[in-house]
């Protein structure tokens, strides 16, 4: 297989650096911005990116961003395209390639994610706009009877699918099988559906002549529900969801990035940490967080230009935190330097 593939993937999760998510779609980036009173029009979206994409010296912790279709066309406000800009810092440019979760026929309450038809064209021309590498994101909710074996299959099959069209053209596909952990589960019931739909997952991409060692796996981390009555701590999070990976993922797989999901920032870091506190493992465990690099930055920003060095200030730490988390060397304590930067 292409080695070019496998050299992406690597520098993807290269010792120190993780992935920013900035891949929201038009109804996502609307729901953040309501939230901070700011209109979502075109030119604000472009303008909250750039303030992501220019803010200095987070490539020492962001190896790539994943683009939205409107974003990867877009230019800063000296005329430079994203994907170019992104590019002369080293930050590797990917892109969202699916059109998101729509509901699963006969299967009240599950989804699978659209977007395999004209997939070969449309990555095609990824490529030729700076893509790298790509994601695809399905998704599963948790209740005393779902995810369904039906639900679980049919998303494997289609991130098969996926991941096999990407790296016919050169892109490294993010394979994202997303267990929500919305509701009231237990840990040990997160733990059983992540490993049925992980085990899924990697049955399609063998089947599917997938090559592992140039492709990411984008999962959740196995937490309690959000709802639950009680949480499990950063210590629990570590044991089930290493116990999950250990058994589910191969050790071929170069790095295995996690979403944040609705966790706090501080506590995906905290979790990120932990698990690498018991490194090292056979894959790179890293982050390719939206709302967890994000969350403070959007707040900070609220859509006015005097407050974009804010902003950047916000971001810069979230990448800085979750760097040293690759490591193990992230502390609670650390967070007071946010206030000194
Ligand atoms: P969150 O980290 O906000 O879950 O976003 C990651 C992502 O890319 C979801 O597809």
């Amino acid at each position: 297989m292409d080695s070019e593939l496998h050299q992406t993937a690597k520098a993807l999760v290269a010792p120190g650096k993780g992935i920013l998510a900035a891949d929201e779609s038009d109804g996502t980036i609307k729901k953040r911005f309501d939230q901070i009173d700011v209109e979502s029009t075109e030119e604000n979206r472009r303008a909250y990116r750039e303030l992501l994409f220019t803010t200095e010296g987070t490539e020492d912790y962001i190896s790539g961003v994943i683009l939205f279709d409107e974003t990867i066309r877009q230019s800063a406000s000296d005329g430079t395209p994203f994907p170019k800009l992104l590019d002369s810092k080293g930050i590797i440019p990917g892109i969202k390639v699916d059109k998101g979760a729509k509901p699963l026929a006969l299967a009240p309450g599950e989804t699978v994610t659209e977007g395999l038809d004209g997939l070969r064209g449309r990555l095609e021309e990824y490529r030729g706009l700076g893509a790298r590498f790509a994601k695809w994101r399905a998704t599963y909710s948790i209740t005393d009877e779902l995810p369904s074996d039906y639900c679980i299959w049919c998303n494997a099959h289609a991130l098969g699918r996926y991941a096999a069209l990407c790296q016919e053209v050169g892109l490294v596909p993010i394979v994202e099988p997303e267990v929500l952990q919305d509701g009231t589960h237990t840990i040990e019931r997160s733990h059983h559906v992540t490993s049925r739909v992980l085990d899924a997952v990697f049955t399609e991409l063998f089947d599917q002549r997938v090559d592992v060692f140039g492709a990411l796996l984008k999962p959740n981390m196995v937490l309690s529900g959000y709802d639950a009555p009680e949480h499990a701590n950063p210590e629990e999070v570590a044991d089930w969801t290493l116990k999950c990976l250990y058994k589910h993922v191969p050790a071929a797989a170069p790095g295995i990035v996690f979403l944040s999901g609705g966790q706090s920032d501080e506590d995906a870091t905290a979790h990120l940490n932990a698990m690498n506190r018991r490194g090292p493992h056979p894959w790179e465990l890293s982050f390719s967080y939206g709302r967890a690099l994000q969350a403070p930055a959007l707040k900070a920003w609220r859509g006015r230009h005097e407050n974009v060095e804010a902003a950047q200030r916000a971001y810069y730490h979230r990448a800085k935190m979750n760097s040293a988390a690759r490591t193990g060397a992230y502390a609670p304590e650390l967070e007071r330097e946010a206030v000194a930067v």
